[in-house]
Parts: C-alpha cells; sequence; structure tokens
C-alpha cells in the first residue's frame, strides 16, 4: 500500500517537474484588467512571481510603453537588480517593491499622461525573460447619457457615451421603476415598458465613482391626469361665473330696491 503510494506520488512530482525541467519562472499581474485608475489617486500594480529553487531570478522591471500609435516607445519606471532587492525608480511618483512572491508597482498621483500598457519583466542569470502586461486608462466620468425609443417593442434604451463602469437606474415620474411600469434588462441599459397607456416622465439614470447623469424620455400626457385637471378648471370657472352672477343680481336688487323707495318718498313728498 504504502509503496504503491510513493509510486504514484513519484510520477506526481515527475509530470510536475518535467514541464518545468528549463524554466519554471512565471509572472502574472493580480489585478483586474483593464485597470482604471481615477485622476489624483494612487495606483498600486501587483505581479505575483513564482520560480523554482534553481531559477534565482536577476532582476525585475517595470516599464510602460502607450497603448496605441505606430511607434510606442518604452519607458522604463523601475529596475529591481536581485542583489539587493531594492527598487530604484526613474520617476519621484513612481515606488517599486520586490518581495520573494510578489512585485508591486505604485504610482502617486495619477494622471492623463500615466496610462498605457505596464509590463514586469523577470530576467534570469542566464539573461532569459519573462514578461505579465497589464492595460492601465484613466477613469471617465459619465458622459453624454441619452434615452431612445423603440416604438415597436416598446422599449427605452438608455446610451452613455465612454463613462467607466456605468451604472444605469430607471425612475418613472422620479420614483423607482415598479414592476406595474415596466422591466429593466439585465445590464440595466434598456427598460421594457409594460405600462397601458405609455405615457408620463420616464428618466434614466447613470452613475459611476465620479458622480452621475441623467436624462429623460417624455410620451404624451398620461390621459386621467390630463382629464382630472381639465374638469378642475372649468369646475372652478363655472364657480366663479355662477358667484360674479348671483353678487351682480344682489347689487341689481338693492339698487332697484332703493329706486323705489326714493321714488315712493317723493311721491309721498308731492302729495303732501
Ligand atoms: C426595435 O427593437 C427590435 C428588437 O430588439 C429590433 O429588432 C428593431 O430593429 C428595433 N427597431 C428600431 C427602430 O430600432
Amino acid at each position: 500500500m504504502e509503496l504503491r503510494c510513493f509510486r504514484c506520488w513519484s510520477v506526481v512530482l515527475l509530470l510536475l517537474f518535467i514541464p518545468c525541467g528549463c524554466q519554471c519562472i512565471s509572472v502574472h499581474i493580480l489585478n483586474k484588467q483593464p485597470v482604471h485608475a481615477v485622476p489624483g489617486s494612487n495606483l498600486v500594480l501587483r505581479a505575483q512571481i513564482q520560480h523554482g529553487p534553481l531559477d534565482d531570478i536577476a532582476m525585475v522591471t517595470w516599464e510602460r510603453e502607450p497603448e496605441t500609435g505606430v511607434a510606442p516607445e518604452t519607458v522604463t519606471l523601475a529596475t529591481c537588480p536581485s542583489r539587493s532587492f531594492k527598487c530604484t525608480s526613474t520617476r519621484t511618483n513612481v515606488h517599486a517593491n520586490w518581495g520573494q512572491q510578489e512585485t508591486t508597482l505604485q504610482i502617486n498621483g495619477y494622471g492623463d499622461e500615466d496610462g498605457g500598457v505596464y509590463a514586469v519583466t523577470l530576467t534570469d542569470h542566464k539573461g532569459t525573460k519573462t514578461t505579465a502586461h497589464c492595460i492601465v486608462r484613466i477613469y471617465e466620468a459619465v458622459h453624454h447619457v441619452s434615452v431612445s425609443i423603440n416604438v415597436t417593442h416598446s422599449t427605452l434604451i438608455c446610451g452613455e457615451a465612454w463613462g467607466t463602469d456605468p451604472n444605469f437606474s430607471w425612475l418613472y415620474e422620479r420614483v423607482a421603476i415598479t414592476n406595474t411600469v415596466g422591466k429593466v434588462s439585465k445590464d440595466g441599459s434598456v427598460l421594457y415598458v409594460t405600462k397601458t397607456p405609455f405615457c408620463g416622465h420616464f428618466t434614466c439614470m447613470v452613475s459611476n465613482k465620479l458622480g452621475y447623469s441623467s436624462a429623460t424620455y417624455t410620451a404624451a400626457p398620461c390621459e386621467a391626469e390630463g382629464r382630472g385637471t381639465t374638469a378642475a378648471v372649468v369646475c372652478l370657472v363655472l364657480l366663479l361665473l355662477l358667484f360674479g352672477g348671483a353678487l351682480a343680481f344682489l347689487l341689481w336688487r338693492r339698487h332697484r330696491q332703493s329706486n323705489r323707495g326714493q321714488r315712493l318718498q317723493d311721491h309721498l313728498d308731492d302729495a303732501i
């Protein structure tokens, strides 16, 4: 039993070591990509290093190049030679670190010019290089929110230009959407309107870490509400007319009575 176990363990160990025979160094970036950095914030990129006991790493290098461009220029940001395990950076706002299992690059006060493809390279003592890349872009605020309608399908589509991680939410007459009004698609950008008749104000609100912006689609005014208001106005006008009429009538009657009184008085005076 023990012998069999020993054999299978040997096989497992052999399988593990065969592909690593020549090169066992690997590196991968732990940040979720692409990384979106808020302007002015501190950006930290972390890379995990794996290596066998024999593959000593001679150098860790952090570099950056623009994401687009005809002849992208590579800039070296930091180098960490294994002799000291200390990293030297080429910029004042850049700091790098190198431990046994991990290397990090920190950029303080992230700016527009810091975007690009970052590369971390491990060089072993034979000069063999292993590299991992990471795209870093600036975190953009929400821009240009708009709502369009697909009349045939009773759907409202919310659009946003280039904000990072936009979150969509819908309001009907400034109140969160309920099932009686409609259903929202999984990503939140489409509202399937179930409310009949299709009327009132539908607002799409788009937000992210930097703020929010909204747009409103105005459908036909809702019937019930419109009819109610009209009826109230008509009633008010009628009441006013009635009141005015009654007042006029009263005044006229009083005037006639006093006139008649005057005439009676005159009559009596004449008779005396
Ligand atoms: C409305 O939506 C349907 C289904 O998504 C689509 O096939 C159709 O082309 C859209 N119509 C317009 C005018 O966009």
